[in-house]
């Protein structure tokens, strides 16, 4: 049950981060002209919000089943940078504060390369003495 898990977490981590991925190859690509790309972006913002929430509880459960436990781990990690993104996305949606989208984004990236961490090194932790 785990493993499926994993997969609908990576889906919709996939899901979360496409508009930004659409609009970066839609500007160095198409020069920011291409309308299908441009529609098919704005359909993956639509879904940004649930996503990102339902990313933050699957990849919760899907921890927990995995490691039967809550303890650190390379997904914890993961999964706490994604909490710090859903946080920053909920408080710019509230606030409209810039700030708020500018660290959003930059905690996004962060996820990436925790994300990344996480699929091709799960027990790196272990290595280091955790
Ligand atoms: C792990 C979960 C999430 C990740 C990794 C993530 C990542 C991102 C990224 C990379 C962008 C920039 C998109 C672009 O510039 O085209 C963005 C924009 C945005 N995110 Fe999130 N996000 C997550 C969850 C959420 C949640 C839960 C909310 C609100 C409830 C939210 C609200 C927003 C808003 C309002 C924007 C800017 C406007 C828009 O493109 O719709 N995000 N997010």
């Amino acid at each position: 049950m785990y493993e499926l898990l994993g997969i609908i977490s990576a889906a919709l981590f996939m899901v979360v981060m496409l508009p930004l991925l659409l609009r970066h190859i839609n500007r160095i690509f198409f020069k920011g002209k291409n309308r299908v790309i441009t529609k098919l972006r704005m359909w993956f913002r639509k879904l940004h919000k649930p996503a990102g929430c339902c990313l933050a509880v699957i990849a919760l459960i899907h921890g927990y089943l995995a490691l039967g436990s809550i303890r650190i781990h390379t997904g914890t990690l993961a999964w706490i940078v994604c909490i710090a993104a859903v946080i920053l996305g909920v408080l710019f949606s509230i606030k409209k504060k810039a700030v708020y989208l500018v660290w959003h984004r930059r905690v996004a990236l962060l996820a990436v390369i925790f994300i990344a961490l996480h699929l091709l090194v799960p027990g790196a932790l272990y290595y280091i003495g955790f």
